[in-house]
C-alpha cells in the first residue's frame, strides 16, 4: 500500500501561518493529531469519507468533530436545505421553520417543553447557564473537571486574555464521584444554580466512562431536594444514543437540555430547551445573534430529525459502532498490545497502556492516517449512518497492520 504524502496541505499550512494565528487554531489544527501524518485541508466529502487537498481519501471518524450523522452530503437533509435556500436563507425577521422545529424539539426530546436556537454548542451552554441563574435566583455552577462545554469565557479550558472574574461562579467536581460531587455542592449550599453535565464522560485525552448509576441517583436526589438545576450539554451524544436525548438513555433528570453538532447534519445550529416551568424566567433573559434566524438550518434540522426517526439510523450506529470496537480489541489481542476501547459504539475512543503522553496513540493513529483511515489519538471518535461493512472491514484491516507496526515500535 502507497502511503499517502501531504505536500499540499503543508505548503497551505506554512502559508496560512503568516494569515491566521497558528495556520489553523483551535483542535482542528494538526498539531493536535500527530504532526506531518494527517492532512491540513479538506477538500470535499461524501458519505463517511473525506478527500484532502493532496487528493488523499479518507474514512472519516470524526464525522466532521460529530455534525456529521447521516453520511455528508445527505440527499434527504440536502434537498430540503435547498427548498430553503431557493426562498433564501437569512431574514429580517424568522422563516417560518421557526416554529415547526420548536414543535419538533418538544415532540423528539423527553422532557423539553420549549426551546431557544443558536449556532454554535457554546451559544446555548452559556444560554443554559443564564436561564439556570435566572430561574432559581442564584450564581454557582458545578462542573465537572476536564468536561468540555465551549469556547465562552466561563467555561473556556485555556482561559489566556480571560479575567479570573469570569470563573469567579463556577466550581469544579470529579465527574462520576458522588462524594466528590456532594462536597463542593456543600461548599457553595444555598447558592448553587446549577451543575452541567456531558450524558457521559468523554473528555479529551482519557478513557471514556458511563455515568455510574450511584452518581446519577446522587445528583438527581440531590438536585430534587436543594432546586438547583440539572443542566445535560448533549452537543456531542445528542441523536446519537437515543432520540428522545442523552438524559433519557442514562436516566438523568434534566431540567435544561442543550444540542448542536449533529441535529442538522452538519448546518449550523444548535438548541437549549427546558421544562415548562422554566419558561416564564426565560422571558427576561437576552439571547440573540444575527445568524440565529437564518432559516437553512432549520430546514435542514427538521429533515435531518425526520431522517433519525425513519431511517433506523440509532440502531445502525451501535451495530457499526460495536463491530468497530470489537474488531479493535481482537485485532489488538492479535498484535499483542494492551488497548482500552471505551465509550457507547455509537462514539468510541481507544487508548494505549502505559502510555500517559499518548506517543503510542499519536503513532498508531498517524500510521491509520497514512493508510487511509482518520482516527483521532486524543478525542473521542464518532461513526455515521453512512458507514457500512465494508468499512468497518477495511478499517479494521488497517488498524491490524498498524498494531504489529505499533508493536513493533514499542517492543513486547
Ligand atoms: C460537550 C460539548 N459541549 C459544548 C461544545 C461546544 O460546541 P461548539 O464547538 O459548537 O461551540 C462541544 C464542542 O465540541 C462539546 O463537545
Amino acid at each position: 500500500m502507497k502511503l499517502y504524502e501531504f505536500t499540499r496541505s503543508y505548503q497551505l499550512f506554512e502559508e496560512a501561518q503568516k494569515y491566521l494565528p497558528n495556520g489553523i487554531y483551535g483542535p482542528r489544527t494538526p498539531s493536535f493529531l500527530t504532526f506531518g501524518s494527517y492532512p491540513a485541508f479538506i477538500k470535499r466529502g461524501e458519505g463517511c469519507r473525506i478527500w484532502d487537498v493532496d487528493g488523499n481519501e479518507f474514512i472519516d471518524y470524526m464525522c466532521s468533530f460529530g455534525t456529521n450523522l447521516l453520511g455528508l452530503k445527505h440527499p434527504r437533509v440536502d434537498a430540503a436545505a435547498k427548498k430553503q435556500w431557493e426562498n433564501a436563507d437569512c431574514f429580517t425577521l424568522p422563516s417560518d421553520l421557526w416554529l415547526p422545529l420548536a414543535k419538533k424539539m418538544a415532540e423528539t426530546i423527553d422532557g423539553l417543553d420549549w426551546c431557544v436556537f443558536g449556532k454554535n454548542g457554546s451559544d446555548v451552554t452559556s444560554y443554559a447557564i443564564t436561564l439556570a441563574r435566572v430561574y432559581t435566583g442564584k450564581m454557582d455552577i458545578l462542573l465537572a473537571k476536564g468536561s468540555y462545554h465551549g469556547s465562552h469565557f466561563w467555561c473556556q479550558p485555556h482561559g489566556q486574555g480571560v479575567p479570573e472574574e469570569w470563573k469567579t461562579h463556577v466550581h469544579y467536581f470529579e465527574y462520576n464521584d458522588a462524594e466528590d460531587f456532594k462536597r463542593v455542592w456543600t461548599e457553595h449550599r444555598g447558592s448553587v444554580a446549577g451543575v452541567v453535565l456531558t450524558p457521559h464522560r468523554h473528555d479529551a485525552m482519557r478513557d471514556q466512562e458511563l455515568p455510574s448509576p450511584a452518581f446519577v441517583e446522587a445528583v438527581n436526589t440531590l438536585a430534587g431536594q436543594d432546586g438547583f438545576m440539572i443542566i445535560m450539554d448533549d452537543i456531542r451524544c445528542g441523536f446519537r444514543l437515543d432520540l428522545a436525548g442523552s438524559a433519557k438513555h442514562y436516566g438523568w433528570k434534566a431540567d435544561i437540555q442543550c444540542f448542536g453538532k449533529a441535529m442538522a447534519n452538519g448546518y449550523a445550529i444548535s438548541v437549549a430547551g427546558a421544562r415548562r416551568e422554566l419558561l416564564e424566567a426565560a422571558k427576561t433573559i437576552f439571547f440573540t445573534g444575527t445568524h440565529f434566524f437564518s432559516g437553512v438550518p432549520f430546514a435542514a434540522a427538521l429533515a435531518c430529525i425526520d431522517e433519525i426517526q425513519t431511517g433506523g439510523v440509532i440502531d445502525h450506529i451501535r451495530e457499526m459502532g460495536t463491530m468497530l470496537m470489537k474488531g479493535l480489541n481482537d485485532a489488538a489481542v492479535a498484535a499483542g498490545v494492551r488497548v482500552s476501547v471505551t465509550g457507547p459504539p455509537a462514539m468510541p475512543y481507544m487508548t494505549f497502556a502505559d502510555d500517559p503522553l499518548f506517543e503510542t496513540n499519536r503513532f498508531f493513529c498517524g500510521e491509520a492516517a497514512r493508510r487511509g483511515i482518520f482516527f483521532h489519538p486524543h478525542h473521542n471518535w464518532f461513526v455515521c449512518a453512512a458507514m457500512q461493512k465494508e468499512d468497518i472491514a477495511k478499517t479494521l484491516d488497517v488498524a491490524a497492520l498498524c498494531f504489529r507496526l505499533t508493536r513493533e515500535k514499542i517492543g513486547g
